[in-house]
């Protein structure tokens, strides 16, 4: 059992989770929190050679999933369980869930991906689902000025959506709408906080 608390952010690319992570943490922190913001894939060596893999030629789903469980892997040691284990809020962009719906959508099986990740990484004790239609997400990306790489054409981003969708029945999952401005979108964020899974957490630690 950790002290702390896990929060994390999942969506399609475009969804806005990370704007929407890095807004929750700067509200946590404000009312004294100590908040780590962390996000998969990380900045570490196998984060890299994932980040790199994008843009020039896919990895095999097999190839793929190893990267990203071993970045993983070094992710829970070096930073999420310490952090847990100092009573640290930490809120990760990112986590199992997203390897499940991406590699999922690439023939992985669904329930295996699960299991294999929750043999070593903690289970959150919230999962902010940030849902869009992946046509708003595609907009959304292209507003950024980025070029799309290859987990985001409309057809990936659909299948990648409907495996997230699916994973809503999992303890701790709450799909949020994530239509509308930066500032509607936080609102359901802070009302999925206080009357989600960690509505006792939230009323016992966070000054109203
Ligand atoms: P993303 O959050 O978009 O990172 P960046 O900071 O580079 O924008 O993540 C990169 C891609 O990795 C994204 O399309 C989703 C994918 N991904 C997986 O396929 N499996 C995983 O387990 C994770 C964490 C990410």
């Amino acid at each position: 059992m950790s002290a702390g608390v896990l929060i994390a952010f999942e969506g399609i690319d475009g969804s806005g989770k990370s704007t929407q992570a890095r807004r929750f943490t700067q509200w946590l922190r404000d009312r004294g929190a100590d908040v780590l913001l962390t996000r998969e894939p990380t900045d570490g060596p196998w984060g890299r050679k994932i980040r790199e893999a994008r843009f020039t030629e896919r990895l095999s789903p097999e190839d793929e999933l190893h990267a990203f469980l071993e970045d993983r892997r070094e992710h829970v040691a070096s930073e999420l369980a310490p952090a847990l284990a100092r009573g640290a809020v930490v809120v990760v962009d990112r986590y199992y869930y997203s390897t499940v719906a991406y590699q999922g959508a690439r023939g992985l099986d669904p329930s295996a991906l699960l299991q294999r990740n929750r043999a070593f990484a903690p289970r959150p004790d919230l999962v902010v689902l940030v849902d869009v239609p992946p046509r708003r997400a595609l907009e959304r990306i292209a507003a950024r000025g980025e070029g799309q790489d290859l987990f985001e054409s409309l057809a990936q981003l659909t299948a990648v959506r409907e495996r997230f969708l699916a994973l809503a029945s999992e303890p701790h999952v709450v799909v949020l709408d994530g239509e509308g401005d930066e500032a509607a979108v936080f609102s359901r964020v802070l009302e999925t906080l206080l009357s989600g899974p960690l509505r006792a957490w939230a009323a016992h630690h966070l000054p109203t």
